[in-house]
């Protein structure tokens, strides 16, 4: 099978280079990326393309093409990807809520996808792990209002972006200064601060409007009351959502783990049991980088008929929420070799 990557040379094309031989052994990989270079991952060396090169007209089609660009470029080459024949999962928010291009979470919605569809959307960072966990709990509870705060890792700004604040971060906490007094107010370093992207004339940004519009369309629910609220913290990897969730139905804290455990009707969750949240971090996501991580859980008092539920949502940004979830989507056309990296198909 013949695999394009499109971003090779970004945080979410590297880890394609990890998975696509886990999924598909022996696939033919063809990458792409601003200009012809060497690209070296952990001692495999490749050579990558300029992207411009798929606008010849002797361009070579394939069966598979990862889009890992931003939405300029992902508007600019997907439509060539299609027209040479690759099936493309495109990773930007070029797509997601084109109303023809399925916008689809491995293990929620992953249904969608049959053998007509060529394009499909893969949803923001943050909403992967998200809606991972309230796909079961909507099928089990019915879903009223949900709540979240994010804390979201520096990579998820890029590659450039993170290579910057490791940089800033090394040289920053040289200085004996307890309080952070040498660091820059709205820098990442030592500091949380709110999300970058663009804010509208509602006041939220691209970011949070992201995650609840993406939800919804995911869920099927366009009439979910959602709001979010998205800063950023110093950690390279692992984005951390804060959940308050009023189901429709009642529900105790033993039937609400015992739906998140399922791994059925829950794939590709993990469940840290408990309220205390012992072993539940950002971190702890690169131990365990294709699941969403969920604990935390408790019963919210504030609802008296005992549907409020509070948790806490884990997920590597760059695989569960992002490439990891690409693959899934993909191994529904070409089934993945590797069951951990093959979507079950199921329906919200
Ligand atoms: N990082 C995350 O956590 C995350 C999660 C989910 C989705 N996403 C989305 O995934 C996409 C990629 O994110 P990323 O974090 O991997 O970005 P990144 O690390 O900044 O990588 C960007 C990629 O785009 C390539 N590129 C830049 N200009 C180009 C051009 N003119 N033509 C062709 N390729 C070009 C870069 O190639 P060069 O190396 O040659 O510059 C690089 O391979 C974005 O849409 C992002 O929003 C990111």
């Amino acid at each position: 099978m013949r695999i394009c990557i499109l971003g090779a040379t970004g945080l979410v094309g590297r880890e394609l280079l990890h998975l696509l031989p886990r999924a598909w052994p022996g696939c033919a990989l063809e990458l792409y990326a601003s200009r012809d270079q060497a690209l070296e991952v952990e001692g495999r060396h490749y050579a990558v393309r300029g992207a411009e090169a798929l606008d010849a007209v002797d361009a070579v089609g394939g069966q598979l093409a990862f889009v890992a660009l931003d939405d300029e470029h992902s508007a600019r080459y997907v439509p060539r990807l299609r027209a040479l024949g690759y099936k493309v999962i495109d990773k930007s928010n070029t797509y997601r809520l084109d109303p023809a291009v399925p916008l689809v979470v491995a293990g929620v919605n992953d249904g969608l996808v049959d053998a007509g569809t060529s394009l499909v959307a893969n949803p923001n960072c943050t909403t992967i792990p998200l809606a991972l966990v309230l796909g079961p709990l909507r099928r089990r509870f019915g879903l009223g209002r949900v709540t979240v705060a994010s804390y979201q890792a520096i990579s998820g700004a890029g590659l450039a972006v993170l290579d910057q604040f490791l940089l800033e971060a090394r040289v920053g906490y040289q200085s004996p200064d307890r309080l952070g007094q040498q660091l820059a107010p709205a820098g990442y370093v030592g500091n949380t601060v709110p999300h970058n992207a663009r804010t509208d004339e509602g006041g939220f940004s691209a970011e949070e409007r992201k995650l609840m519009a993406e939800s919804c369309k995911i869920l099927a629910a366009p009439e979910l009351a959602i709001s979010a609220q998205c800063c950023r913290v110093p950690v390279a990897v692992g984005h951390y959502e804060q959940v308050w969730i009023e189901c429709e139905r009642p529900l105790t804290l033993a039937e609400a783990e015992a739906t998140l455990a399922d791994e059925r009707g829950a794939p590709f969750v993990r469940v840290f049991p408990g309220s205390e949240g012992v072993g539940l971090s950002a971190l702890a996501c690169v131990q365990d980088r294709d699941r969403a991580l969920v604990g935390r859980m408790r019963l919210d008092a504030r609802d008296a008929l005992g549907r409020g539920l509070c948790l806490t949502v884990a997920g590597d940004n760059l695989r569960v929420g992002a490439a990891t979830n690409a693959v899934r989507i993909a191994a529904r056309w070409f089934p993945a070799a590797d069951p951990t990296l093959q979507a079950p198909g199921m329906l919200p």
